[in-house]
């Protein structure tokens, strides 16, 4: 794949599929990864990304012919989510997962490599579900880091971190001198260190290679594609002409018909030269999340409870009225704990500093899905929200969502990440929140969907309290009051 070194990883006419082969992911897919290179991949929500990591670790066996790996490379990946079932494992517990053999060293690399992605003095007997998100986000890169592989595989890693975050990531992995393999949905990340990128070519599930960063790459499909276009109009043109000509001899006089049948000939092959135009992904389609009327405070909040300092929890007076139309953005570095204070909102604990407003209902766009039942398959996901919604409503939400097909039969758990959160957002629409409250509501989501989330935003009447990172998204929303914590701790 690049111009020197040695290939290290290689992918001989995979193909791969869910549903007992309907559901194709790759279709003879060939790819060579040499050493110590560095790779985007950049592919649509459910496109097979995760999927193809998991072909890379052996967790999944291709169907034909096989994923190639340098025999002595060590692979490792930092996950897009820490597994559910391991989620009440320690620290160290989940450490020890890393490697099939008790490692007597662990708990001194245990320390070394936490204190590399920056979370020094961490307490390692405490279970995963108690740390933040983006100390979480930390623990899946140190997870990976700590086998120190010749391969590292990256599942989405800027989720849940903010800018400082993911500046010291980008310094980290400009000076890793291994080979990186990085999904992610942030070009401008993504351009920082790497140089090759990997691009599923939709229609056909093979996978192409690029030199460069994603914008080029980007122009140099455009440009194909335009190209394609122009040729397909060119030969349409020849053939309109060649028809007209055909129907002009065939009604005159016989001797005319072979020519006739000449042409015929000819339309067909100007048909066969027309290309199959490849198509770019697909976007979400525009919604309205709508809002019952209601007048007066929607959400009263008194104080706030801060994780802060070291951790433990205080309470701080805080005043806050919610109503229609208001959007409130928290903001805080990384670590007051925003995540237990949404939720604490939303499970309106007694202790929770927060009053919400007879019957409202309250949508909370949550990291951990615990609104959703992962068993359940997708379409009763979207019917056992409301009894009002009718077949037909629950396939529209979801389509536009781009669920559609198989996909809504699937149970919730098969879903990739992305498509699980379109499915919390085809839930809103279907439920008609009074108070959406979301947690970086746009960690797992292809950049081509955030226009048309945001604009579903603005034009939604409710009201609003949100927590996110991702300053380019925010810069797409009206109105956004913006509330510092920082000054309630005194920061
Ligand atoms: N166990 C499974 N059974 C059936 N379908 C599955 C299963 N696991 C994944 N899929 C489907 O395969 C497709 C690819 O999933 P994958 O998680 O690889 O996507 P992804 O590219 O990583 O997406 P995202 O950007 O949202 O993380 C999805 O449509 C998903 O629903
Ligand atoms: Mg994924």
């Amino acid at each position: 794949m690049s111009e020197s070194g040695k290939s290290i990883l290689r992918f001989d006419n995979v193909t791969f599929a869910f549903n007992d082969g309907k559901h194709i992911i790759l279709e003879e897919a060939n790819f060579s990864v040499r050493e110590n290179t560095k790779i985007t991949i950049m592919w649509q929500n459910g496109a097979g990304k995760s999927t193809m990591f998991k072909l890379i670790l052996w967790e999944l066996k291709p169907k034909m012919w096989k994923v190639n790996l340098d025999w002595n490379a060590k692979v490792a990946i930092s996950r897009q989510v820490i597994p559910r079932d391991q989620m009440d494992f320690t620290v160290t517990e989940y450490f020890a997962t890393a490697f099939e053999e008790k490692d007597h060293q662990l708990d001194r690399k245990v320390i070394r490599v936490l204190d590399e992605v920056n979370l020094p003095g961490v307490d390692v007997k405490k279970p995963l579900h108690t740390f933040s998100w983006w100390q979480q986000a930390r623990l899946l890169l140190a997870h990976a880091l700590i086998q120190e592989p010749d391969i590292l595989l990256l599942d989405e890693p800027t989720n849940n971190l903010d800018a400082d975050g993911i500046g010291n990531l980008i310094t980290f992995l400009l000076s890793y001198e291994k080979t990186v393999i990085v999904i992610s949905h942030d070009a401008d990340f993504l351009n920082m260190f790497t140089d090759w990128v990997l691009y599923l070519n939709r229609d056909r599930k093979l996978v192409e290679q690029y030199r460069w960063d994603y914008y080029d790459v980007v122009d140099q499909i455009q440009a194909a594609i335009d190209k394609e276009i122009k040729q397909n109009a060119r030969m349409e043109k020849q053939i309109e002409h060649a028809k007209d000509k055909i129907n002009e001899f065939s009604n005159k006089w016989w001797k005319m018909r072979k020519i006739a049948k000449k042409m015929k000939a000819e339309v067909e092959q100007a048909e066969e030269n027309k290309v199959e135009v490849r198509k770019d992904d697909k976007t979400i389609a525009p919604f309205i999340i709508e809002f019952e009327n209601f007048v007066g405070p929607i959400v009263t909040i008194n104080s706030l409870s801060l994780m802060w300092p070291d951790y433990t929890p205080i309470d701080v007076p805080f005043n806050l009225v919610l109503k229609k139309k208001q959007r409130v953005l928290l903001e805080w570095p990384n670590g007051i704990g925003k995540t237990t204070l949404l939720k604490r909102l939303v499970n309106e604990q007694a202790d929770s500093g927060a009053v919400l407003a007879e019957e409202m209902r309250v949508w909370y766009y949550s990291q951990d899905f615990n609104a959703l039942d992962m068993n359940m398959v997708v379409r009763d996901a979207l019917h056992e929200i409301t009894n009002e919604a009718t077949d037909q409503m629950v396939y529209k939400a979801a389509a536009r969502m781009l669920l559609t097909g198989e996909l809504l039969k699937q149970p919730i758990y098969t879903l990739s990440e992305g498509q699980k959160w379109l499915l919390c957002y085809a839930r809103f629409v279907l439920q008609k929140p009074h108070l959406l409250i979301l947690d970086e509501p746009t960690n797992h989501i292809n950049f081509r969907h955030l226009p048309v989330i945001a604009e579903a935003l603005n034009k939604y009447e409710g009201a609003i309290l949100m927590v996110s990172h991702d300053e380019h998204f925010l810069s797409q929303l009206d109105r956004i009051e913006r509330e510092e914590l920082g000054r309630l701790v005194g920061r």
